[in-house]
């Protein structure tokens, strides 16, 4: 490793992805990458995916380092399933607003509220909450899972369009949390409805992060994960994609013989992490992962209730 080059001296991308890829075979390994990247950082990725595949391959991978191209919430999620990994995420700015609007003490307070409710919460959270919940979800599988659980009453954390989305899907009562995402949350649905009357045939894929009244007007809600097989699977040939702009380009290259526009705003945490970043992370190893025991005890429960959930409904 001595004899790499110092990654901010190189700037051709090509070169910086030649690094990189050589870089990951020296530290065995396994790049995993959201949906969300830049079209040059899925070149480094060993998979790409939503929150939900992400878990999955980060549980499986028998690679000695997980490289997240994601934020902190996925690494910390990979570190939990796989604690005997080095995680690393290349910037400790991929943070996650949604995820930061649940807070333990707040958690403990409403659960007292209401002693009979489940928590069920999004992945999107920090992991101390994912250690005070029940079970976990995805945008993926939120309402199955919500309809899974015996109890009649569940709070659901941090997104309230989520939330909101849920409860339109079941009988249960949902307690809402007042977390959104603002990447998705100020998307405007009188502009989304602008955008319908100029392209009258296009179909609108929109993610459940985005308000109820910009969902109501989407001819699927979906999270990243299923973009890209209903886009496959409808017979239209132009689609409007509502959510962070970087999907537009993942549907490009996963379909593309179909037309996708966006109606999209850039998510800054996703966007934070960079080639230079990922070389400069596998070299000196920035930024690991690490967690208490008792929460990565406590939060592993919730998310392998949710991986079993999603396992038996496949
Ligand atoms: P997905 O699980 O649909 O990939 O969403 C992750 C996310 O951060 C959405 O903002
Ligand atoms: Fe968090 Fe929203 Fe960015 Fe997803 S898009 S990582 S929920 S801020």
């Amino acid at each position: 490793m001595e004899s790499m080059m110092y990654p901010s001296l190189i700037y051709d991308t090509d070169k910086l992805i030649e690094l990189v890829l050589e870089l990951k075979k020296q530290r065995n390994a396994v790049i995993l990458t959201h949906n969300y990247q830049s079209p040059e950082m899925y070149k480094i990725a060993d998979y790409i995916g939503d929150s939900l595949g992400l878990s999955i391959k980060a549980s499986e991978t028998d690679a000695d380092v997980i490289l997240f191209c994601g934020v902190k919430f996925m690494a910390e999620t990979a570190k939990i399933l796989n604690p005997g990994k080095t995680v690393l995420l290349p910037t400790l700015n991929a943070g996650c607003s949604l995820a930061d609007m649940a807070t333990a003490a707040k958690l403990k307070e409403v659960k007292e509220m209401y002693p009979d409710a489940a928590v069920v919460s999004y992945v999107n959270t920090n992991a101390d909450i994912k250690a005070m919940s029940d079970i976990c979800c995805t945008s993926a599988n939120a309402v199955e899972i919500v309809n899974s659980l015996p109890n009649k009453r569940v709070i659901f954390l941090p997104d309230k369009n989520l939330g909101r989305y849920v409860q339109r899907h079941t009988n249960k009562e949902i307690i809402l949390w007042d977390g959104y995402c603002f990447v998705h949350d100020k998307l405007n649905a009188d502009v989304l409805m602008d955008f319908k009357q100029r392209y009258p045939d296009a179909k609108v894929i929109a993610h459940p992060e985005c308000k109820e009244e910009l969902l109501k007007m989407a001819d699927h809600v979906c999270g990243t994960g299923g973009m890209s097989k209903f886009a496959k699977l409808d017979g239209s040939k132009n689609f409007i994609v509502v959510t962070e702009c970087g999907m537009t380009e993942k549907l490009k290259q996963d379909v593309p013989e179909k037309n996708f526009m966006s109606f999209c705003n850039v998510c800054p945490y996703m966007k934070s992490v960079t080639l230079p970043l990922v070389a400069r992370s596998l070299i000196q190893n920035t930024y690991e992962i690490t967690l208490p025991q008792n929460i990565m005890v406590n939060a592993r429960k919730s998310i392998d209730r949710m991986l079993e959930f999603s396992k038996n409904a496949a």
